[in-house]
């Protein structure tokens, strides 16, 4: 997928002027979004993207931050905005996931996306529903008239998931840490969605043999300190028929979908 793009890329000095180019806005130093910020640049260099990396002390104000963004959407040469999430709890991140013009919203977390995509219509989709959707058909998986169960109901991946599944004709329940009975919910699952962010949260008897399992959880292992999903990959394994590891499932895929977005985003208005 990357070197395809890379290839669609590399045309674009040629056809456009100038190659795609992408603003990631970094606040604070939380290890997580430190490394997955780093993915980003990573990827970019691969594609040929342009990536400018800002980071900014976690004491900036939530002024200072809108007016960055102001910047970057004024800029006819940024093509692609995304402020990495969490934001430190005095910033409101709906004030600054709006402030983003929905034209350069890479993440499909504008409120405007946010609304088409839940009207069918066209938008720029989020990068890791739109990552799990490409892995299902990569691995196969017929998505209509499938049990799908998503454990999470966050903005980020658990609701758009969810429509996502939907609009592929699944039978979709959407669980998460206060359902009742959870195992007996997910057990039901032909395909299992997990994003609660919680080490090990399910187990081998909440799967069913057979299960697609798709794994979104970036935790650390409380044992050993490495990274892990929300998965208990090791006794999962053997009874599923399709399962995602942590590291090098969802994220790279997700990481891929970002620099499709940015391409999108930049063709808009030029093809
Ligand atoms: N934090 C965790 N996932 C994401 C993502 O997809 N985009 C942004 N901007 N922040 C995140």
């Amino acid at each position: 997928m990357k070197a395809a793009m890379a290839a669609e890329v590399a045309e674009f000095p040629a056809k456009y002027g100038r190659v795609p180019h992408l603003a990631v806005i970094l606040v604070g130093d939380n290890p997580a979004s430190v490394s997955y910020v780093t993915g980003k640049a990573k990827a970019s260099a691969e594609v040929g993207i342009r990536n400018t990396t800002i980071r900014r002390e976690a004491s900036i104000t939530e002024e200072e931050l809108l007016a960055l963004i102001a910047e970057l959407n004024a800029d006819d040469e940024v093509d692609g905005i995304l402020v990495q999430l969490p934001l430190p709890a005095h910033i409101r991140e709906e004030r600054v996931i709006a402030a983003i013009d929905v034209r350069k919203d890479v993440d499909g977390f504008h409120p405007a996306n946010v609304a088409a995509l839940w009207q069918k219509q066209p938008c720029t989709l989020p990068c890791t529903p739109k990552g799990i959707i490409r892995m299902l058909e990569r691995a196969g998986v017929d998505i209509a008239g499938r049990e799908a169960v998503v454990i999470g109901r966050s903005n980020i991946v658990g609701l758009p998931v969810s429509k996502l599944l939907l609009d592929r004709n699944a039978t979709v329940t959407v669980a998460h840490s206060r359902t009742k009975n959870l195992a007996e919910v997910t057990r039901r699952a032909e395909i299992l969605v997990v994003a609660i962010g919680r080490p090990k949260f399910v187990t081998a008897d909440m799967v069913s043999d057979g299960a697609v399992v798709i794994d979104v959880g970036v935790n650390r292992d409380p044992e050993t300190g490495k990274l892990c999903g929300d998965v208990d990959y090791a006794a999962i394994e053997p009874k599923a028929s399709v399962i995602t590891p942590v590291p090098g499932g969802v994220g790279p895929m997700t990481i891929a979908c970002l620099m499709e977005n940015t391409i999108e985003c930049f063709l808009r208005g030029r093809e």
